[in-house]
């Protein structure tokens, strides 16, 4: 294969829209190079632009992470000008992928994870189990590039809520108690008052969805609600 940015690529492990992820031989180990990809529909000089500022954005939230002690892929260098970030390669199995047993056993590594993140300042954007990586007993959060500072309830309540919507989607027989274990860790780790509002909200969120069958809990009169958004 070719060289990217200096280095020999090993093969390609994930190609989608906005970019691709190679495995890269850095210094006789294993690193993952991830290269935000042009878009020819956009002006290339503005295209340039986003891409440079969305992979700084990405590596500077990596690195606020690691100081928030959520475990992240080791960042070894940025490129600006070729819009790419050269990272630690995680040996392990994309949360996405993992039974309800151990989708279950790891809901409290998530729950801490995600509330160290936010305890730092900062939320992930994206935090849905194809973006973490278990790896042994350890959890890895990836994928920074929707990553945003702030300690507002509404911000750290979608995070969360974007993690337990796909957890029920990929896990539905486990989903509760992967969702105990979650909360259970989430709230040991930001506190119970901060703790209990972020999940107040999340019940919220829920309800302000298209449609709501959870309505029918609040509203005894109520078939099924559908609400216009
Ligand atoms: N550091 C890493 N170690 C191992 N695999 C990785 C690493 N970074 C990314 N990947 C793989 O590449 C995929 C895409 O990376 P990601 O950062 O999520 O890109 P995208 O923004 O396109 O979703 C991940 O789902 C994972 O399989
Ligand atoms: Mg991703």
């Amino acid at each position: 294969m070719d060289k990217i940015l200096g280095l020999r690529a090993i093969c390609r492990l994930f190609l989608g829209a906005e970019a691709a992820v190679y495995l890269v031989d850095f210094f006789g180990g294993k690193a993952v190079m991830k290269l935000r990809l042009a878009k020819t529909y956009r002006v290339p000089e503005l295209d340039h632009r986003i891409r440079s500022l969305r992979t700084v954005n990405e590596a500077r939230a990596m690195w606020r992470a690691t100081q928030s002690g959520v475990k992240v892929p080791a960042l070894l260098a940025v490129s600006r000008k070729g819009a790419a970030i050269l990272m630690a390669y995680v040996d392990g199995v994309k949360l996405s992928n993992v039974t309800g047993d151990v989708a279950e056993q790891t809901s409290q590594l998530v729950g801490e994870s995600i509330a160290k993140l936010h305890l730092g300042g900062a939320v992930h954007g994206d935090a849905v189990p194809t973006n973490m990586i278990l790896s042994g007993r350890e959890l890895f959060l990836i994928d920074f590039g929707l990553s945003e500072s702030g300690y507002s309830i509404e911000q750290r309540a979608v995070d969360v809520n974007l993690f337990l919507r796909f957890a029920k989607l990929t896990w539905e027989t486990s989903y509760s108690k992967i969702e105990a274990g979650f909360r259970d860790a989430y709230l040991g780790e930001m506190g119970n008052t901060d703790g209990s509002r972020v999940m107040q909200r999340v019940s919220e969120i829920r309800l302000r969805g298209r449609y709501v069958p959870e309505r029918k809990l609040h509203d005894n009169n109520a078939e099924v609600t559908y609400v216009e958004s």
